[in-house]
């Protein structure tokens, strides 16, 4: 009996490869939530590159997705009941403002926006050069007016608290 299924999302930002499993994958697993992870093409091969799909793939039995299925194939898992989108890199978040899905892991995000009792956590990477674009605040308001969760600055264990609020 699972918690739940639980859609972990990850763009290209510095350093994730090295976190992104000790401290938000594993902590989701020992809360009960069961894993449906997704990484945008960008980002995909730092994780392989650093030998951790192997060890995340084992934290779940879903399929670790970065690419989008054959029409011919079925989805192969249902819409998860929440969504952790960490780290959110400047691109991705301000496509996934404007509804572009050009990715598996932003047409699985949009997909989840507005759905009822699905929340949708949000924790952009963004330096100051990134957050100083012209359209920044509004992708950042964008989201959240459509009950997107974003959220900077907090340890990504405790993202998983923002499931239970
Ligand atoms: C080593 C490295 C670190 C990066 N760190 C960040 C970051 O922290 N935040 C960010 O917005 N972009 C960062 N970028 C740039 C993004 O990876 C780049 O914009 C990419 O197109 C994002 O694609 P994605 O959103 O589809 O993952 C970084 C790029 C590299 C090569």
């Amino acid at each position: 009996m699972t918690r739940g299924l639980l859609g972990l999302v990850a763009s290209g930002c510095g350093g994730v490869e090295k976190w992104f499993r000790t401290d938000l994958a594993e902590p989701a697993v020992q809360r009960g939530w069961q894993l449906a992870i997704t990484f945008t093409p960008a980002v995909a091969p730092w994780f392989e590159a650093a030998g951790e799909l192997d060890q995340l793939q084992a934290l779940t039995d879903l399929p670790i997705r970065w690419e989008p299925r054959m029409p011919s194939e079925p989805k192969p898992y249902r819409t998860p009941d929440a969504f952790i989108f960490a780290p959110a890199s400047a691109n991705s978040v301000a496509k996934l403002a404007l509804g572009i899905g050009d990715n598996q892991a932003l047409t699985a995000l949009n997909e989840a926006i507005g759905v009822e009792g699905c929340k949708v956590v949000v924790q952009p990477h963004a330096n100051a050069d990134k957050r100083r674009h012209p359209m920044w605040e509004t992708h950042v308001t964008t989201l959240t007016g459509a009950g997107v969760v974003v959220v900077s600055d907090v340890p990504p264990r405790s993202l998983l608290d923002l499931l239970d609020t």
